[in-house]
């Protein structure tokens, strides 16, 4: 348990995207997710803000866990649309995880919108040695007019990050994780780390 981080998830997927892709076997620790660790939850994220959800994860976890901690919440958010779909993300359409209508409802909300701008973030909070800490990712750019690309998940195909033309779901993995809000979020996290000498 000492030598391990538990990762609040049961998505074996986002686990090997942090341990192989974005951590890269850069910490001397081991990255865990909850089957592992033998805890069965999940959590509503219920609340304003992705911070708040975050935090909800952790506090959840640490009923059951007294190691190193490490939850994420992620989203998309649009200027035009004061932040939306914010920490609706997932279900902005309705249905949890309909990354198509989620797609379209955006689109059709932005049909008419000159203004463009939107990013994507994650907020990392957790507890590591005992001290607690809440880092973030962003990522910033635009949101196209229409689908760019097949590649990757949700709001991918119409996210094209600044200085690029390409949209993230048109990118290899390792050049999305080179710029995505969650290889920030995770790099500014190893920064604190070092930081602190643990
Ligand atoms: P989660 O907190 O990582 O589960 O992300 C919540 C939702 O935000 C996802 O269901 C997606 O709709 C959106 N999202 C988060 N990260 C990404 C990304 O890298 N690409 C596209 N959509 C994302």
């Amino acid at each position: 348990m000492k030598n391990e981080i538990l990762l609040a998830t049961n998505n074996a997927h986002k686990l090997e995207e942090v341990q192989a892709w974005i951590l890269a076997n850069r910490l001397p620790w081991k990255i865990i997710g909850l089957n592992e660790a033998g805890i069965n939850i999940d959590v509503e994220e219920n609340a304003p803000d992705f911070k708040g959800n975050a935090w909800l994860k952790v506090r959840a976890i640490q009923e059951f866990w007294k190691g190193n901690i490490i939850a994420d919440d992620s989203g998309f958010c649009v200027e035009a649309l004061n932040g939306k779909p914010g920490v609706l993300s997932a279900r902005y359409a309705g249905e949890h995880g309909n990354h198509q209508n989620n797609i379209a409802k955006v689109l059709d909300e932005m049909k008419n919108e000159v203004n463009r701008k939107s990013y994507f973030i994650t907020v990392l909070a957790g507890v590591f040695n005992q001290i607690e800490f809440t880092i973030e990712g962003r990522v910033e750019g635009h949101v196209a007019r229409q689908l760019q690309g097949w590649g990757g998940f949700g709001y991918d195909p119409i996210f094209i990050p600044s200085g690029n033309s390409r949209s993230f779901a048109e990118m290899h993995m390792e050049e999305k994780n080179q710029l995505s809000h969650r290889a920030k979020a995770f790099e500014n996290w190893i920064t604190w780390i070092n930081q602190n000498k643990f």
